[in-house]
């Protein structure tokens, strides 16, 4: 592909919606093993955030008959940025409308990705201010680290199932500026991952082709703390207390990222990342493609083990939930004829 004037009109991933069949034992896992801080509860949901992340909330957690992913908030570089990002998601033709009074943000624009996965796009944030205990004396951090758990620092990215990780990555591209930095294609065929930013990043979401389900699911929700030291200790808290592990510690090719993925207790894939990975600042980069001779040679696990075949077909909501959550979700961005 050609050169494209890049556009920076998305800054960051700023929130994520997770719903859970198991309210309280997610909560225990965000707030007590995690150290997430809760806002509020309004009842349906509490709102948490990591002790670096800015905003109201980073993590909306809500109370729900499955689990798996409601909406993906990103906020936009200014309030021009949003008004162009809509005008190019309106002229695309894909379906969207303008919401207001979502907790946390300002009018926002609702829209979903081709499979369904529903997303905001907003300018105005409401900034978490802390208490007087919650004060910190380093400048840079909203709130003092947590005493619970080991506590995650920020949010860092989504991985998306999905039915056809070429165009839904491309909806992302196109209209709204990401770059594809690094995808998976085996034989020739069709894409089976990508990692997608907006920033340095390597990523802030991904697309995974759904090989056991519809599509319109969650993979995993990542969150970052600094070392890969603290991703040690938690390991050893997560087998303390029964949280499934399913992979790592570890360090992926991809992305170079040091990994380590668990089961929250409502069933969603939770990713911890020790490492930011690798920084990307060349403007003119081009998507780096692993293949099925590379992939099996340190793309996909670098060293520190084997991903397990579950990795690769497990996601939320579960498959039989995923296709009702699909045919739901079809029904509602069906364009008016
Ligand atoms: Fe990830």
């Amino acid at each position: 592909m050609s050169f494209q004037e890049p556009i920076h009109d998305v800054a960051q991933l700023a929130m994520v919606e997770l719903f859970t069949p198991k309210f309280e034992e997610s909560l225990w896992f965000f707030h007590d093993v995690l150290g997430m801080t809760p806002t509020e509860d309004d009842g349906t949901s509490c709102y948490l955030r990591a002790y670096e992340d800015r905003y109201h909330h980073s993590l909306k957690l809500t109370r729900a008959d499955h689990a798996g992913v409601g909406v993906v908030g990103w906020r936009a570089a200014s309030p021009q940025a949003l008004e162009r990002r809509v005008a190019a998601i309106e002229a695309s033709g894909r379906p969207g409308k303008w919401i207001e009074g979502h907790k946390g943000y300002g009018r926002a624009y609702e829209f979903t990705t081709p499979d369904g996965h529903k997303q905001h796009l907003f300018w105005e944030v409401e900034y978490f201010k802390p208490s007087a205990e919650q004060k910190s004396k380093l400048l840079s951090r909203p709130q003092k680290r947590p005493l619970r758990g080991v506590p995650v620092r920020r949010i860092d990215h989504i991985n998306l199932f999905c039915s056809d990780v070429t165009k839904n990555a491309g909806f992302m591209q196109e209209h709204l500026g990401f770059q594809k930095r690094e995808n998976v294609i085996f034989g020739g065929q069709d894409e089976l991952a990508c990692w997608l930013s907006v920033s340095p990043l390597v990523h802030e979401v991904a697309f995974t082709k759904d090989q056991a389900g519809p599509g319109n699911r969650l993979h995993h929700l990542a969150f970052w703390y600094g070392n890969q030291g603290q991703m040690l200790d938690l390991a050893d808290i997560l087998m303390e207390y029964d949280v499934r592990i399913e992979a790592g510690p570890a360090k992926h090719g991809v992305s170079q990222a040091y990994f380590m993925y668990v089961y929250e207790p409502g069933g969603n894939r939770i990713e911890l990342f020790g490492d930011t990975g690798y920084l990307i600042f060349d403007p003119e980069w081009k998507t780096l493609t692993w293949t099925e001779e590379n992939f099996f040679d340190g793309g996909g696990v670098w060293f520190g083990g084997e991903l397990p075949q579950d990795f690769f077909v497990y996601g939320t909501p579960i498959v039989e939930a995923a296709a009702a959550a699909q045919a739901e979700a079809e029904a509602a961005v069906e364009p008016a004829e």
